[in-house]
């Protein structure tokens, strides 16, 4: 009945060994799945692994074949190195595959680190004849447009999807280094911030709208900008911004337009003077450029070498000097001094157009310049009347940017009562926006914001001449693929 002490501890020592070496064939039927940047990083040398991709070449020789996959994960790709029985002709440019065996260090010097394949599954099939890109091919960024569904297995677009997300992050750690409380603003709103008119209507599709009203019983549009409401939230919260999509019915097919764009956007209260806005458009603009080059530095490359060269320079350039401060009527004088044929009037009280915005960075040593002080008329009801006579100007800055043009549009918003009552009067207003009225009536401080324009933002880093180019599904008039 009873086992002496030698016979429980040799059973028990029986029993431990078999559940190790049943551990040891469990570890070596599961191998760890890692993404090709983390077997890049060659933290896991000499462990059976398990990586998930897509081919981005094939090279069969005598004794092996070699592989290069990628799964979005960094823009170098990782080296398999298989056996030639592993071979298949199904192991085409383009297809999808799950590749296990042992990760080595590499003995070339083109790559950290290699996998030994034991095993490779052929996940998804891809025809290379019928797929639009083509292995070693370097394809430019108005061909790879035609495929918004396949762009993104390209070197170019994948590397440009990445830096768009490295953005996105130092956008935010920006703010939130700097005390801005997120405010996530609504897309569809009743109200014409920028009163442009360049407004998409939101109403149920036809079949749904039984009794032909407004779905909210007010005409209501996809947002042009958060900033109203940004205001609202500004009369309890300092220093408040948004990063979202936005909106306008531009009837444009220009490279710097799009119907669907990307806005960050600020608003901070008890301001002194543009100056305090300058100061944190500048800020951001510099932290989240550095930050990207930083972080994002392959991909980054990548654009500077082979899809715009010669660009960096003028990225480091920008970095080197501090963005210089002109008025609108300083700008109008430069352009009136030039020499160059402008398509578009340069009188005082007309609009800068991107012909002469483009001159403006030029003449300024290509490097961002912020103008402020525009006609008061030019502006949107809520900008800060300067009171300025003759010139009648409002508290309005833009910041120009190399390539691009304008990035950021801002300014003083009217915080006197008295004055913006007069103005939304004038434009016969005063109803529609009572409520903003209001934050003027209870507890209202000097203020301000800007938006920048993300998609410009990443044109202007990545010297990119086409805004379709850097957003991932571009919407304009007469395209709105997938
Ligand atoms: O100058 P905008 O129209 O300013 C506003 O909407 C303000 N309410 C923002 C604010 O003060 N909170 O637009 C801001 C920026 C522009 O400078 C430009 O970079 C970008 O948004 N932008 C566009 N980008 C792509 N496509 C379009 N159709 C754009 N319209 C404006």
């Amino acid at each position: 009945m009873f086992q002496s002490a030698a016979e429980t501890l040799s059973v028990a020592l029986t029993v431990s060994r078999a559940l190790l070496s049943n551990s040891r064939h469990y570890c070596k039927k599961t191998p760890t799945v890692l993404r090709v940047s983390e077997a890049l990083s060659g933290a896991e040398l000499g462990t059976n692994v398990k990586v998930q991709g897509w081919v981005r070449s094939v090279r069969p020789q005598k004794a092996n074949v070699f592989l290069h996959v990628n799964d979005g994960s960094s823009l170098q790709p990782l080296q398999i190195v298989a056996g030639p029985e592993l071979n298949d002709p199904l192991l085409t440019f383009g297809s999808a595959v799950e590749v296990t065996g042992i990760l080595r260090k590499s003995p070339h010097q083109k790559q950290p680190v290699e996998l030994e394949a034991d095993h490779v599954h052929i996940v998804g099939q891809c025809n290379p004849v019928d797929f639009p890109f083509k292995i070693k091919e370097r394809h430019g960024l108005e061909y790879i447009r035609q495929f918004p569904h396949l762009r993104c297995r390209t070197n170019a677009f994948s590397s440009l999807l990445r830096i768009r997300s490295e953005a996105t992050t130092a956008i935010h750690s920006y703010f939130k280094e700097n005390g801005f409380v997120q405010i996530h603003t609504p897309i569809i709103t009743s109200n014409d911030c920028e009163g442009a008119g360049e407004l998409f209507q939101v109403e149920p599709s036809a079949s749904e709208n039984h009794e032909n009203e407004n779905f909210f019983s007010v005409p209501a549009f996809l947002t042009v900008s958060g900033q109203l409401h940004l205001e609202v939230i500004s009369g309890a919260f300092s220093r408040v911004y948004t990063f979202g999509p936005t909106f306008r019915a531009e009837n444009s097919q220009s490279r710097r337009h799009l119907a669907e764009f990307y806005m960050v956007e600020a608003e901070v209260s008890f301001t002194q003077s543009l100056e305090d806005l300058i100061k944190v458009m500048e800020d951001m603009f510099r932290s989240t450029t550095e930050h990207v080059l930083a972080h994002c530095a392959e991909d980054v490359n990548l654009f500077h070498k082979h899809v715009t060269p010669g660009h960096r320079d003028i990225v480091d350039a920008v970095l080197k000097k501090r963005f210089p401060v002109i008025t609108y009527s300083e700008a109008i004088d430069i352009l009136n001094r030039s020499s160059e044929k402008f398509a578009f009037p340069t009188d005082w009280g007309c609009d800068l157009q991107t012909e002469h915005e483009k001159y403006l960075v030029k003449h300024c040593g290509n490097i961002p310049v912020f103008v402020t002080d525009y006609p008061y008329d030019l502006k949107p009801f809520y900008a800060r009347d300067n009171q300025d006579n003759p010139e009648h100007t409002a508290a309005a800055v833009d910041l120009l940017v190399p390539g691009v043009g304008e990035l950021c549009g801002g300014s003083l918003r009217e915080e006197r009562l008295d004055l913006l009552r007069a103005r939304l009067q004038e434009a016969g207003l005063e109803d529609t926006y009572s409520w903003y009225l209001d934050l003027r009536r209870f507890g209202s401080v000097p203020h301000g914001g800007f938006g920048l324009g993300f998609e410009r933002y990443l044109q202007c880093i990545l010297g990119v001449d086409n805004i379709k180019d850097v957003i991932p599904f571009p919407r304009f008039s007469h395209s709105c693929l997938l």
